[in-house]
């Protein structure tokens, strides 16, 4: 036997976590084209905070709904599990995507990162400036630092393609004008996402499927977190530096141990050490397919993943459970 000491978390983990995103994913399903934002994301939340509680994990919520006088639960600080398994930190988005489920539009899911205690950046729900590219890239090929047009032409030299052959992924955003005039004048196209940019991130790892090359511009810094501990897993470079909107985001950030707001983050500083992610789809989408009632069964898709081994599995399940139907 190996005196090789194996990654810190349990693998079970790896399944137990997908039966939390895929609770929560029900629930708010349930909720799916109502256009209530806040009763599916309640819905979600209630589901993820029940089913997190029956791991045997010492968990801390370190990326949640918010901080803990304006969250009911699951807010950052919120110790979750029932306290007798290892420590960790957890990064929840029980509704990424509230205005898309409301509306039955693509691509909702319910998203969930455990990772070793310490190990994932406490961030305030303020906004990060992002970059992402899939693998297989020398490092620090793109930088938040460069222009539009430098990340993007060293990507297409890279890739062995004109620029015109490179998409980016970018929220339709009125904040974006400038970064989208500069891919345009780069001469890339663009593929504009009304919402969910954990999705936007992961897109770029799969050029085949989503012909996405890269992620660019300011999204949630929580989703920001969640979409690093994805790529630790899958593979793919990715930059974050937080972007203050409001007065007070900086003392927010500060509050929370962040020194320097200005600092720009690896995507091993965002989500460090040994680290789980699960996604589970709510509506039908371009990653994952959204829950499905069926006569006798409710279907959910999920995409699990472990940085130890990067292995990413895609989990198609029928629940059968009176628990559920
Ligand atoms: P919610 O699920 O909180 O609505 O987030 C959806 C989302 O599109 C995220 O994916 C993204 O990071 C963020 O909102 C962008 O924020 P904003 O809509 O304020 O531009």
């Amino acid at each position: 036997m190996s005196n090789i000491p194996g990654p810190p978390l349990s693998r079970v983990l790896t399944l137990e976590i997908a039966r939390v995103t895929e609770a929560a994913a029900i629930s708010a399903a349930r909720l799916r084209g109502r256009g209530d934002e806040k009763s599916a994301d309640q819905a979600a939340v209630d589901a993820m905070r029940r089913e997190l509680n029956k791991l045997s994990i010492d968990g801390t919520v370190v990326i949640g709904e918010g901080e803990r006088d304006e969250a009911p639960m699951l807010f950052i600080g919120e110790n979750v599990g029932s306290g007798d398994g290892p420590k960790v930190d957890i990064a929840v988005d029980p509704l990424e995507g509230t205005t898309i489920a409301a509306k039955a539009l693509p691509d909702s899911l319910a998203v969930l990162a455990l990772a070793e205690g310490g190990s994932l950046l406490n961030s305030p729900d303020i906004y990060m400036d992002k970059i992402a590219i899939g693998p297989g890239y020398e490092p620090n090929l793109v930088d938040l630092d460069a222009s539009p047009e430098e990340n993007l032409n060293n990507l297409a030299k890279a890739k062995g393609v004109p620029v015109a052959e490179i998409t980016a992924c970018v929220l339709d955003r009125p904040r974006h004008a400038k970064l989208i005039a500069g891919i345009r004048n780069a001469g890339a196209a663009i593929k504009l996402i009304g919402d969910g940019d954990i999705a936007g991130v992961i897109h770029t790892t799969n050029y085949e499927e989503t012909g996405i090359d890269i992620y660019m511009g300011v999204g949630g810094a929580p989703e920001g977190v969640l979409a690093a501990a994805a790529l630790r897993c899958i593979g793919g470079q990715m930059q974050g530096r937080l972007f203050p909107m409001k007065e007070n985001d900086t003392e927010r950030a500060h509050n929370m141990g962040i020194e320097d707001i200005n600092k720009k983050y690896a995507m091993e500083e965002l989500a460090k050490g040994d680290v789980l992610f699960s996604a589970t789809g709510v509506t039908d989408g371009s990653m994952l397919a959204g829950v499905k009632w069926r006569p006798r069964s409710i279907e959910t898709e999920t995409v699990v993943m472990r940085s130890a081994t990067k292995t990413v599995r895609w989990i198609r399940t029928e629940h059968r459970s009176n628990k559920y139907i």
